[in-house]
């Protein structure tokens, strides 16, 4: 776009999300379940903050980032399950892109073998999805895209398919 066509009244369209930070109570714990549960890799940190940056298969520097709080406190006895719609302000959850189906089915059996607490299986028009929350609670979602002709011409549509799976 030439500089006479911009308008400086409308915000530019971004690429999309680049990376998402973290508070966390417990990096330990935070940083085994993102790279031992999701398998992040560890790509960075800054230690003055303690901060420890990951990344997943993809070429870029960091996509996600973890920040221990300063006073933590006690932990909850329970993380309670990740819900759809939630009961409280803020981050409901962050979804994990997988390469494809076979990733996604391993995924799973993986989770399973691993004994980690599923909170929810979708498929919808665009994905399957399976939900499962981080040690602090937030919901995370790992999935896989369903190839673009099941969802291109009706995004909306897609959205809005709720399937859960019978397996
Ligand atoms: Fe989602």
């Amino acid at each position: 776009m030439s500089g006479a066509e911009r308008d400086p009244q409308s915000p530019v369209t971004p690429v999309g999300l680049s990376h998402l930070v973290l508070d966390v109570r417990d990096i330990e714990a935070s940083h085994r379940f993102w790279t031992e549960i999701v398998g992040f890799r560890q790509v960075g940190e800054v230690e003055a903050m303690g901060m420890r940056f990951y990344a997943g298969s993809r070429f870029t520097h960091h996509e996600l980032a973890l920040v221990p709080i300063r006073d933590p406190g006690p932990a909850p006895a329970e993380v309670p399950p990740m819900q759809p719609v939630g009961d409280h302000v803020g981050v409901n959850h962050v979804a994990i892109q997988l390469p494809d189906r076979e990733a996604f089915e391993r995924t799973l059996e993986f989770l399973r073998a691993k004994g980690v607490r599923i909170d929810m299986r979708l498929n919808h028009g665009m994905t399957h999805s399976v939900y499962i929350t981080d040690p602090d609670g937030n919901g995370v979602e790992l999935l896989y895209d369903l190839p673009a002709e099941a969802w291109q011409d009706d995004v909306n549509a897609a959205l809005n398919r709720f399937e859960i799976p019978g397996d």
